[in-house]
């Protein structure tokens, strides 16, 4: 049995501690009690320390929302995945689309970004996910297998059982338009039917692979119901404790 994962990313929002504090004050203390759910905070980096203190002696862990491939060096701006984990950090999200889309990271980057991370033991959120044209002219299927191969390329099986796959339809991402889950289910099998193919069915049935794009208290608990549904990402609702809370009860007999 795979645990559920619920990961909130909180994007460019929530980044001065006091803002984080806000809707960690309120949110622990209802989610203390979860065993059977995994959460992850993933705060801009200005409020990762701050986070991290607030979940302390708590079974919640924090992510980065990025990082660098070099552990240090002359990169001006860039954050070395070493600082993340001596700090207390415990994931870390990768090739998101807004990285992807916004910041131009290529899958061969992404690819060095998830190789590192999991060298070093923070373990990496790695985001999948078709354009609506893409999704619109039938080739959703082969976006997703080449993002794979190319994301993926030079993991052995121990790698693949350690990471999470996160499958975030660009359409559904930010706009209120969720994946109806039948069409999350359908991707979400696919991508386990290729994990199956390229290692075996043991590690395509221990890898988690979350849904996001637009998941709200309203659409979480059917999503999170199907079998090859292991949790969320969640934007935009992971930024109030309530919703972010009734999110992560959802996922909790699943
Ligand atoms: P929304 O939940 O705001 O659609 O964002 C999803 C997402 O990008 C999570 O990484």
């Amino acid at each position: 049995m795979r645990k559920p994962i619920i990961g909130a990313n909180w994007k460019m929002y929530r980044g001065v501690p006091s803002e984080a504090e806000e809707i960690l004050r309120e949110l622990v203390p209802k989610v203390i009690d979860i065993k059977n759910v995994d959460i992850v905070i993933a705060p801009p980096y200005t409020s990762i320390i701050k986070t991290i203190e607030l979940i302390k002696n708590t079974s919640i862990k924090v992510g980065a929302q990025n990082m660098y491939y070099e552990e240090k060096g002359a990169f001006t701006g860039e954050i070395s995945p070493l600082f993340l984990k001596k700090i207390g950090c415990e994931y870390v999200i990768l090739g998101h689309s807004e990285r992807r889309n916004i910041f131009n990271e290529t899958d061969e980057l992404i690819n060095k970004k998830v190789k590192k991370a999991l060298e070093i033991d923070l373990t990496p959120i790695v985001c999948i996910g078709e354009h609506l044209d893409e999704r619109e002219n039938g080739k959703t299927k082969g976006v997703i297998e080449k993002q794979f191969e190319m994301t993926f390329d030079g993991l052995n099986q121990e790698d693949m059982i350690k990471l999470i796959i996160a499958y975030e339809p660009i359409w559904a991402i930010g706009t209120g338009k969720t994946a109806t889950p039948e069409q999350a289910e359908e991707i979400h099998m696919f991508i386990r039917k290729i994990i199956e193919d390229k290692y075996n069915k043991d590690t395509a049935e221990r890898v988690r692979i979350q849904y996001g794009g637009s998941i709200k208290p309203s659409n979480a608990r059917e999503l999170f119901s199907k079998a090859n549904i292991d949790g969320g990402l969640v934007g935009g609702a992971s930024l109030q404790a309530e919703s972010l809370y009734q999110i992560i009860k959802s996922a909790e007999n699943y």
